[in-house]
């Protein structure tokens, strides 16, 4: 554990209730597994499990598969407890919620052009800079817990990821050309957070349509999407008040989509 980082995250962290228990590990498994641990074991909303290196850092599901998040020191690896009052079927909007805060976080403090590629990878310049995996618990069809991980790529350059990834990715050190403050980043990105996601459980996702729509790389664009059973090709519309992406079809019809992978996309 890193109980001094911990402190100095908490003193200058300016939120209502995101933060307020933080724990700091050097290296870990994987942060939502810990965050998982702890909420299962009495953990309340708020606490924020962080990491300088996780070794089975888990991305999103691939065909039935979690895919890895390749997490060396340098980065940023969070995951945050909450227990909002929705129904299970709304969980998903938060990692959208979460892509939102992000990007505009990334845009304000840093300048940096990121946009968001439905439904929740954070690009920069084509790239994906952050990644966010929300895994939560239901009980009787009661929603008991949301864990939102978020993989921030910091202070690392490319060369450190591995080749299959190196392409595809970048960093903030990258971009900047300059190494940034952990504790400022994760200070400041808690107070965004924290804002979008107070403002999402008094109001859901319509106040955050707009933002997510102007915010998303593809409107517009021609883009090709595949879901567990089917591959889709259409002109990106934007997402729906439920956070579907609509997509017009060749044939002119219209078609959502709840989840998927755009797999390629291109400016027409
Ligand atoms: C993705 O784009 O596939 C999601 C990546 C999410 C990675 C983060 S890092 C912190 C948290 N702990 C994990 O094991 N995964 C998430």
């Amino acid at each position: 554990m890193e109980p001094a980082w911990a402190l100095e995250i908490k003193k200058g962290l300016k939120t209502k209730f995101i933060g307020h228990e933080v724990i700091c590990y050097k290296r870990i498994k994987s942060t939502n597994d810990k965050a998982k641990e702890l909420v299962e074991s009495g953990a309340k909303e708020g606490v924020v499990i962080i990491a300088k290196e996780q070794i089975h850092g888990r991305g999103r599901l691939h065909g039935g598969q979690p895919r890895k998040w390749f997490s060396p020191t340098g980065g940023i690896y969070t995951s945050i407890i909450l227990k909002p009052a929705i129904a299970p079927h709304q969980a998903p909007k938060l990692a959208l919620v979460s892509a939102i805060a992000m990007t505009n976080f990334l845009r304000i403090k840093y300048h940096l052009k990121a946009r968001v590629k439905w439904p929740n990878d954070v690009l920069v310049n084509d790239k994906k800079i952050c990644g966010v995996l929300a895994e939560g618990s239901t009980q009787s069809g009661h929603l008991e817990y949301i864990i939102v991980g978020l993989g921030i790529n910091a202070n690392f350059d490319m060369e450190d990821l591995p080749k299959e990834v190196r392409e595809t990715g970048t960093s903030i050190k990258k971009e900047l050309g300059t190494e940034i403050s952990l504790t400022e980043f994760l200070q400041h990105f808690l107070e965004e957070f924290e804002r979008l996601y107070i403002e999402f459980k008094e109001n859901d996702l319509s106040p955050l349509l707009n933002t997510y729509n102007s915010l998303l790389d593809t409107p517009g664009q021609w883009i090709r999407i595949t879901t567990a059973h089917n591959t889709f090709e259409g002109i990106a519309q934007g997402i729906d008040p439920d956070g579907g992406l609509i997509l017009k079809l060749a044939d002119n019809s219209v078609q959502r989509i709840i989840s998927g992978e755009v797999v390629d996309s291109k400016r027409i």
